[in-house]
């Protein structure tokens, strides 16, 4: 079992597609474990996507993320890393294939809707950013059927 950490971002929040996007992390079968509606400050917004501060597009990208609500979500699951990561697609919805969130939403690199940690280490430290209280332990009872054994 691994829990993830998945945002939507002040577009998908803007163009009323928070509905729509839980309800495919949830009917893939992954648990829904933390959720939370934020305008995230610079500090958060820096301290997340500090891997990319040399690159060209971070300040369009800080200015962005703080730009207005966002949602952040803890999910768990089997292999949930790359289980979240398949159901948003690549980068740029422009390449994203449909049935993927970028594919059938987004237009643009930049304004993608939606991220989701690429990593077990990516996962505990952006999850540790945005639940500093932790996620919420509790038993799904869909998952005997989701799982086999
Ligand atoms: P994310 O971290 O948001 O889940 O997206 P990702 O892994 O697919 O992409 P990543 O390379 O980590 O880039 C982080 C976010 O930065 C913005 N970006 N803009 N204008 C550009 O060339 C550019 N490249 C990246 C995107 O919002 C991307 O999701
Ligand atoms: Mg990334």
């Amino acid at each position: 079992m691994q829990t993830t950490f998945v945002m939507v971002k002040p577009d998908g929040v803007q163009r009323g597609l928070v509905g729509d996007i839980i309800k495919r992390f949830e009917q893939k079968g992954l648990r829904l474990v933390g959720l939370r509606q934020l305008v995230p400050s610079t500090e958060l917004a820096s301290t997340h996507y500090a891997v990319h501060s040399e690159r060209p597009f971070y300040p369009g990208l800080l200015k962005f993320i703080t730009s207005g609500p966002v949602v952040a979500m803890a999910w768990r699951g089997v292999d949930a890393i790359s289980v979240a990561r398949n159901i948003i697609g690549p980068t740029n919805g422009r390449e994203a294939g449909p049935g993927t969130i970028r594919g059938d939403w987004a237009m643009d690199i930049g304004h993608n809707i939606i991220h989701g940690s690429d990593g077990e280490d990516t996962a505990e430290f952006e999850l540790g950013l945005w639940f500093p209280e932790g996620t919420i332990e509790w038993t799904r009872l869909a998952e005997e059927w989701v799982y086999e054994g």
